[in-house]
């Protein structure tokens, strides 16, 4: 029911790589766009190599894996996404470089027919606020803010089932259950959240690491001990300081920024250890270093 079979993604960095594959494995043409060359190649060279580690552990036959290579194109420019049903975007987390990504993108579609639907993978910015950008845009075709869209991917996108589904204050029903069928028939488990800050994911996952940021620095025990008594305990496949490295521990302060401003609320303000790391540039996997070190493969 959701009549998508072109998808287009904003942004290919893990979140958007991953989007990508994702889309072009479950049969969807898939039109991937970076305004950096550069991650538009990493992308690219990226693809082959996981999918053809799925075929080596025999998740996926050959036949299968070219397939889904011969559905991916990289562009270096938007306007290749006129054919594209539905747009996610997965940039930088930045108000305005989103609001200036959907305004391009609905200014686009007003001209074209279509009912195209423009997702964001946003893991804390409002629906509402990012689809109110596109308020002002008319047209015989117009993606304004009720096909606008959360789809909140989880990383890594092709391991993880989860999207979480956040409808702004005038996304529409049909764009809502056109999504959820998306994103089922892109293997994911799509459930719905209301868009407030964190959705429920960040709400409840980010104050848990910044606790046990707490633990950390009031010396309850060491890191490693923290997340080993969490994963063994709480049966989760990484501890909570483990996951803030993978996830990024400057995204993790903007998320609790986003909960503490957004619910207005001192109890989620960022721990000032975590705070300190990253001004430190101890950022986590991506900088080699945050909590844990982590040399260069
Ligand atoms: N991309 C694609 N596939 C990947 C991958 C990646 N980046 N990383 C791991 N995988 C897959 C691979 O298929 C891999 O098998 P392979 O090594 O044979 O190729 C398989 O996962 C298992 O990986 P590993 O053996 O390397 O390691 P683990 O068994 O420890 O699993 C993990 C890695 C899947 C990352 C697991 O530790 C995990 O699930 N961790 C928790 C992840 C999580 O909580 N993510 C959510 C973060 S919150 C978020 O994204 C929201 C945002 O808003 C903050």
């Amino acid at each position: 029911m959701h009549g998508i079979k072109t998808v287009g993604v904003v942004g290919a960095g893990q979140m958007g790589g991953g989007i990508a594959q994702v889309a072009a494995v479950a049969g969807f043409q898939t039109i991937v766009y970076d305004a950096y060359p550069a991650s538009i190649e990493r992308c690219k060279a990226d693809h082959p190599k996981r999918l053809g580690r799925l075929v080596e552990k025999g998740a996926m036959k050959k036949e299968e894996a070219d397939a889904a290579l011969g559905r991916l194109k990289y562009v270096s420019a938007l306007d290749a996404f006129g054919s594209c049903d539905i747009v996610i975007e997965a940039i930088v987390e930045d108000v305005k470089a989103k609001h200036d990504l959907f305004v391009k993108l609905a200014e686009m579609f007003a001209k074209i027919p279509g009912e195209q639907i423009l997702a964001t993978n946003t893991s804390s910015i409002s629906i509402t606020e990012i689809a109110a950008a596109t308020r002002h845009i008319k047209g015989p075709s117009v993606a304004a803010p009720e096909q606008v869209i959360g789809m909140h991917f989880f990383n890594p996108v092709p391991v993880m089932k989860l999207v979480e589904v956040i409808k702004g204050l005038a996304t529409s029903q049909r764009t809502t259950e056109r999504t959820i069928s998306l994103a089922t028939a892109m293997g994911k488990t799509p459930i719905p959240a209301n868009d407030r800050p964190g959705f429920v994911s960040n709400r409840v996952l980010m104050p848990m690491i910044n606790e046990a940021f707490y633990a950390w620095m009031e010396g309850v025990a060491e890191p490693a001990h923290i997340d080993e008594i969490m994963k063994l305990g709480c049966n989760v496949p990484m501890g909570p300081l483990r996951l803030a490295d993978f996830i990024g521990l400057d995204t993790c302060v903007h998320i609790m920024d986003v909960l503490a401003d957004g619910l207005n609320n001192d109890r989620y303000r960022a721990c000032p250890l975590l705070r300190q790391l990253v001004i430190a540039g101890r950022l986590g996997d991506k900088s080699g270093r945050g909590v844990f070190e982590y040399p260069k493969k």
